[in-house]
């Protein structure tokens, strides 16, 4: 039993939330739209704007939750993986915010957090299940044992699913982020009118950094032929794109599934709020006789729910983190 603040810096989002007892019972998310002028998130600008907006953010995070500060009873935040110094905003916050209440530091792991979110659910899944989570900067296929147990048993060698999306969508000159451009614009065209090659790496692992440059060759080659293609076809250039995209994930997911023998199934990160990837997993999992789990669509994106969601894991376990604690840029997980 515990009330929880949790704070999310890692990339481009500042968010705070309070939980009670691993309940929600608020979640502010201030997204960085500065960055969209520069076609993807610069670093040290998302560190600057952490700074200005960490403080207002957990103030309006708690007045929404009608929860003062002296009834908190521990502060979680991300440690990483992330941008190295939006991490250290969240970080520092955390560790002073703590100190000053005199209550105890919770560490998070951003992409166990993302798995996690499939809890802020009133049916969440059972153990042990497979989760498949794809953000912008990891595509990994997560072997979940217990909230705490996970296994990481397939991932990209290279580009994550939310960097081809992003990366697609720089080429065709659609701003950034890309992803929720291209599923808005894949909605309106034939995701079968253009054939990109399926990337072909062994066993549970993805590559995406082939099909980007696939793109490329394909749009400068129609190009030559008529210099309107890319405006005229845009929506089934998209569509294809992303049916691609979507039906090699859920193609080695399904695998994965089969091999480890599991019943029940998530999606997590923020690619996991693509509408073609949330319907053709649901239609999967169906056709398998799977229980399938997605996160509402606020929780699919990066938001200190999910930081709070699996701090709650770590709280019940007893597992704090002390004021030396620093932040981590890269690590594998487990
Ligand atoms: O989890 P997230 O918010 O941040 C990271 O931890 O990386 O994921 C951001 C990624 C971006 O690459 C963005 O383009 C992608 O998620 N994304 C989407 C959609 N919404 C966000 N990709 C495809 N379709 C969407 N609707
Ligand atoms: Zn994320």
């Amino acid at each position: 039993m515990g009330t929880l603040l949790a704070i999310e810096s890692s990339c481009d989002e500042t968010s705070a939330a309070v939980l009670t007892d691993g309940q929600v019972i608020s979640n502010v998310i201030s997204s960085q739209l500065e960055h969209s002028k520069y076609g993807g998130v610069i670093p040290e600008l998302a560190s600057r704007l952490h700074q200005q907006k960490v403080v207002l953010v957990v103030r309006e995070a708690l007045e929404q939750s009608g929860i003062s500060p002296a009834d908190l009873d521990a502060v979680a935040f991300t440690r990483g993986p992330g941008l190295m110094g939006a991490l250290l905003v969240g970080t520092c916050f955390a560790k002073a915010y703590a100190l000053g209440l005199g209550i105890p530091l919770i560490e998070v792991n951003h992409m166990q957090a993302h798995v996690l979110a499939n809890f802020i659910s009133p049916q969440p899944p059972t153990f042990p299940f497979l989760c498949l989570t794809v953000s912008g900067g990891h595509t990994q296929i997560v072997l979940v044992r217990g909230p705490l147990g996970m296994e990481v048993v397939g991932e990209s060698i290279d580009d994550a699913a939310g960097e081809a999306f992003d990366k697609a969508a720089k080429i065709m000159e659609l701003g950034y982020p890309g992803g929720p451009k291209i599923d808005r614009l894949a909605q309106q065209g034939d995701p079968k009118r253009f054939s990109f090659p399926k990337p072909n790496i062994p066993g549970l692992n993805f590559s995406f950094s082939g099909l980007k440059t696939s793109l490329l060759y394909f749009l400068r080659d129609q190009l030559k032929q008529d210099e309107n293609f890319l405006q005229e076809q845009m929506p089934d250039i998209c569509a294809s794109f992303q049916h691609r995209i979507v039906t090699y994930l859920l193609g080695r997911f399904e695998e994965a599934a089969k091999k480890f023998d599991v019943r029940e199934l998530a999606i997590a990160g923020g690619v996991s709020a693509n509408s073609e990837l949330r319907a053709a997993f649901q239609k999967m999992c169906e056709k398998n006789g799977w229980r399938a789990h997605i996160p509402k669509f606020e929780f699919c994106t990066d938001n200190a729910a999910m930081i709070g969601m699996a701090a709650h894991f770590k709280f019940l376990a007893g597992e704090f983190t002390d004021q030396t604690v620093t932040p981590f840029a890269r690590e594998r997980f487990l």
